[in-house]
């Protein structure tokens, strides 16, 4: 029968070209070390798979680490809320919460959680819309095998899951769902030309809500037209941007808005108000998130669970529920921006 070695602190000292007591430091992330050593022992970390053996794990049961949430802002109201119910999870779990935040920039995400890694986090909760392709597959198990390696875990919030079974904790919520429920409540109110405002090709978070729109259009027998998805980023700007644009080639030929967010919805109004066009008399409008300025605007919104993601990432990270994918349920919430069309 044949045994497999064990790969121990030695060996991914020799790969790395250190000491076994600076692969330790590393590791326990107690004392300075250089960012180019610290990055070597972790590539060697990497590439040998080393897991550290109960001593690790030992050191981060002793007391509680923080749960990090690292997401590309807090200036966002989504990545806010879910940051509250974090927090506030966190808080009843008798953990301090730290938040973080990259600008969306995956070289600032991984010195990140390398430093989480470092300082023992507990858990780490990654938040937000990404581009899934091969690479960040990669990136995702990564983090997750170095996190667990020092005793803390990785969790996906609004992520998509990494693969069956993969390392990584997941919760998110139905996006596709909620979308298809939006874009029927317009149908019903008899519209036909609907514009979804926030096309990004490639990102998960749009791609889902698109998917929903298209669904929910095939089901009423509304042919999808390419010509009324227009492309933005999920901001205010963009979505008075890319609506000012649309409205200076001629008289709308839609009579409602599906935008991507609520700040999407909130710069379309702008843009509506400069064309003379009142909501909901000259047109319809719809938004998603439900997180002001939803309220203010009356706009009919889908509504996500923002501190319940928040709350459950914690309860995940830290044993508490079951594992696997965890997908929340998203509801409409109707207010005053949809006018019924009458049908001559
Ligand atoms: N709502 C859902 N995902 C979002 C994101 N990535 N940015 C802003 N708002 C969002």
């Amino acid at each position: 029968m044949s045994t497999v070695k064990r790969v121990t602190i030695r060996d991914v000292a020799g790969r790395a070209g250190v000491s076994v007591a600076t692969v330790s430091r590393v590791l326990a992330g107690d004392y300075p070390v250089l960012a180019a050593t610290r990055n070597r022992v972790m590539r060697a970390v990497r590439e040998l798979d080393y897991v550290p053996n109960a001593h690790a794990r030992a050191l981060s049961a002793a007391r509680p680490g923080a749960i990090a949430i690292v997401v590309n802002t807090v200036s966002v109201p989504y990545y806010a809320y879910i940051a509250q119910g974090v927090e506030e999870q966190a808080a009843r779990e008798g953990r301090l919460s730290l938040i973080c935040t990259t600008g969306g920039d995956p070289g600032r995400e991984l010195s990140i959680v390398q430093l989480l890694r470092e300082q023992r986090a507990e858990a780490v909760i990654l938040v937000g819309s990404v581009v899934v392709d091969e690479e960040y597959r990669k990136r995702m198990t990564e983090y997750a095998r170095s996190l667990a390696a020092a005793g803390s875990r990785l969790v996906l919030c609004g992520r998509p899951p990494l693969e069956e079974g993969g390392p990584a904790l997941v919760v998110g919520f139905d996006n596709a769902g909620g979308a298809r429920a939006v874009t029927a409540h317009l149908l019903s109110a008899g519209h036909r030309r609907i514009l979804y405002l926030g096309l990004r090709p490639g990102h998960s978070t749009s791609d889902s809500r698109v998917a929903g729109y298209r669904d929910a259009l095939a089901a009423h027998r509304v042919p999808a037209d390419p010509a009324l998805e227009v492309e933005g980023e999920f901001s205010r700007e963009a979505g008075y941007a890319a609506l000012t644009a649309r409205l200076s080639l001629g008289p709308p030929d839609f009579t409602a808005i599906f935008a991507c967010n609520d700040l999407v919805a909130a710069g379309a109004i702008q843009a509506l108000r400069e064309h003379g066009l009142r909501v909901p008399d000259d047109m319809s409008i719809v938004g998603y998130d439900d997180v002001p300025p939803a309220v203010d605007l009356g706009l009919t919104t889908v509504h996500l669970p923002h501190d319940e993601l928040g709350r459950t990432a914690v309860r995940l990270a830290l044993g508490r529920d079951v594992t696997g994918p965890t997908i929340l349920g998203t509801h409409i919430v109707v207010r005053d921006s949809v006018r019924p069309l009458v049908v001559r």
